[in-house]
């Protein structure tokens, strides 16, 4: 069974990557898929939000990297999927996924959302945070793959 993880992945971080890894082991296919939404202010264009993704799942044979606009439910009939993935890290994501699961089974009743506890780990963990740090100059080592440090280094100071 192939399942579809939709995100906007700016960047990707190693919570992410957590989801990712349980799901390819689960699911036949996983396809991860980006928001493309040209309103919402992102730090890293799709293509390089593509590129890291590409690069930190490259192991991963049963996983695809792709871009989506407009709905997620029509993204998932065009591609023949109905499950969704989504990460839960904590009761306060709750609300908001709730809401979008409900959404997408209202807007296509054959679509279903499963959720995957995000590692304890990982549950403090968001993009917001990782360039939050980044920006200031702090350690983000812990939080994403080298690849994606070295991006945020380079966005946020030009360097190396
Ligand atoms: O990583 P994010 O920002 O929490 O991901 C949110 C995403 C991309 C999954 C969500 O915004 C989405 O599916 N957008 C596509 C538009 C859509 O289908 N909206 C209706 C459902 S609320």
């Amino acid at each position: 069974m192939a399942v579809i993880y939709p995100g906007s992945f700016d960047p990707v971080t190693y919570g992410h990557l957590d989801i990712i890894q349980r799901a390819s082991k689960k699911f036949d296919k996983v396809i991860v898929t980006i928001l493309d939404n040209p309103s919402k202010k992102a730090l890293f264009d799709v293509e390089k939000r593509l590129e890291l993704l590409k690069s930190t799942t490259k192991e991963l044979k049963n996983v695809e990297i792709d871009s989506f606009s407009g709905l997620l439910v029509d993204y998932a009939k065009k591609n023949d999927i109905s499950i969704i993935i989504k990460g839960l890290r904590a009761i306060s994501d709750f609300e908001y996924e709730f809401q979008m699961a409900h959404t997408n089974t209202m807007l296509d009743e054959d679509i279903e959302t499963v959720f995957l506890m995000t590692s304890n780990k990982y549950s403090f963990l968001s993009s917001s945070v990782v360039k939050e740090i980044s920006k200031f100059n702090g350690d983000v080592s812990k939080l994403v793959p080298e690849i994606v440090k070295y991006n945020l280094n380079k966005k946020f100071r030009g360097d190396i």
